[in-house]
């Protein structure tokens, strides 16, 4: 007998391959598939969401593609899901489709639209999709020319991108990471010699958002907008960290764009998934993460990212009403169009839960923690978790958990976030202020200002 039976009942399997609680948020979406997938989830470390959905759980080297190889060719599953952006960069989809398994994740050469941030900005150049900022590449070290971009081009107010990934800590902004001219300057020295190139280009001023969109070559469908906020604490202070919250609205906008701006932001994405086509000669298969920020006279990109946001992804996910693995099944087969894909209107406010000490968080690794229960509208996404064989819940050294509250409107959803974040026990902190109508009319009336 066939080892599936008969093909009606052929069991699907799906290889996640996934880092953090946008992990747990991906495979929650993919478990609630009327297909019943069997999940084959690879994470680094003891993820209690992953292991509570998946058939099989391995704790491991991501980055180790051997490893990786050798588990999907025993599996044989139907896809592969790739969350994160360092398998995604080092071409574990190449790897995986020459294997003959298709990837929810765009190949090498189309990933240095995040990868590389010159590629990026000089793909827009080229293919003429003019929202970006006086921007300048570098492959070695010229003082005199940099020194005159930024004081001339850039107004003295300026942004230095290291070329490569760098877990978030490659970009450096003028008035916030560096407090002069020359500072700017020894740090993009420090990124061509590490990385061989640098990106410097103005500094915008205006309010972010980020847009995804699923892409399949040249078909696009976008999901909701939603607000990051990346500074540690209350306020917008403190360091960057990888994303402490985000929200999102029912009407899929956010209260400081116009509908114009998305629909610019829209077609951008649309732009650049032509252009990647033009430019790589393979179409681009994945999530398309554009970084936008709102400026006074329209969108311009930010960055672009080959994945979904963490925690962005904690937003949309929940509220996806489409069957998501038929969505990625159409991608693979060449079928998808915007129909495959449905949102609730709901708002979304997602809140991380970290180590206090977080974004250093060495202090409280391997400290306990205890979460309330998941319900239908307050959902928990376990990242930097681990599960011991008792059962209990230890920190590493990053953001823990998004917890993410779900309403008919904002308030609604930030009031259940709130209460399930108060609710957590151990040495964690969180932000109370994210996506509440105090900081979002701060946005709003940042842009009213800054158009008026
Ligand atoms: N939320 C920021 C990122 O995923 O890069």
């Amino acid at each position: 007998m066939h080892p599936y039976g008969c093909c009606y009942n052929r069991i699907m399997k799906i290889l996640l391959v996934s880092s953090s609680a946008r992990g747990h948020a991906i495979a929650e979406a993919l478990s609630r598939s009327h297909h019943n997938p069997q999940l084959i989830c690879l994470s680094p470390n003891k993820n209690p969401g992953l292991i509570a959905l998946a058939h099989r759980h391995e704790a491991m080297d991501i980055m180790n593609f051997d490893a990786v190889l050798k588990i999907a060719k025993e599996e044989q599953p139907e896809f592969a899901f790739i969350g994160p952006d360092d398998p995604i960069a080092g071409g574990l989809a190449d790897l995986l489709e020459e294997q003959g398994i298709p990837c929810i994740a765009p190949r090498k050469s189309l990933a240095r639209i995040e990868s590389s941030k010159a590629f990026a900005r000089e793909l827009m150049q080229k293919h003429g999709i003019n929202s970006y900022p006086k921007f300048m590449a570098y492959q070695r070290a010229d003082a005199k020319s940099m020194d005159r971009f930024i004081r001339g081009d850039c107004g003295g107010e300026f942004v230095v991108k290291y070329d490569a990934l760098k877990g978030g800590k490659g970009v450096k902004v003028s008035g916030e990471h560096i407090h002069s001219v020359e500072e700017g300057i020894r740090y993009a020295e420090e990124c061509i010699a590490e990385c061989g190139k640098v990106v410097i280009e103005e500094k915008l001023i205006g309010v972010e958002f980020s847009l995804m969109s699923f892409a399949s070559g040249t078909e696009v469908a976008d999901m909701p907008a939603v607000q990051d906020h990346k500074r540690a604490y209350e306020g917008d202070t403190g360091p960057n960290t990888g994303g402490m919250g985000t929200y999102s609205c029912p009407d899929h906008s956010l209260p400081f764009l116009t509908p114009s701006d998305l629909e610019e932001a829209k077609k951008i994405n649309r732009q650049i998934a032509a252009a990647l086509l033009k430019e790589c000669g393979h179409p681009y298969r994945g999530i398309l993460y554009g970084g936008f920020i709102a400026v006074r006279d329209g969108v311009r990109v930010i960055e672009y990212n080959a994945r979904f946001g963490d925690p962005e992804a904690l937003n949309v996910l929940p509220i996806l009403s489409s069957d998501f693995v038929e969505l990625c099944q159409s991608m693979i087969e060449g079928t998808f169009n915007e129909n495959f894909v449905r949102f609730a209107h709901q708002a979304t406010v997602c809140k991380y839960i970290t180590p206090k000490s977080y974004p250093d968080g060495k202090m409280e690794k391997g400290q306990e923690v205890i979460f309330p229960k998941s319900t239908e509208t307050g959902r928990i996404y376990y990242g930097d978790i681990s599960q011991e064989g008792s059962g209990k819940l230890l920190l590493g050294g990053s953001r823990s958990s998004g917890i993410v509250g779900m309403g008919s409107s904002l308030e609604e959803a930030e009031k259940i976030a709130q209460k399930m974040c108060s609710e957590v026990k151990g040495p964690v902190r969180f932000r109370a202020d994210i996506g509440t109508e105090e900081l979002v009319q701060q946005r709003v009336e940042m842009m009213k200002k800054l158009r008026s």
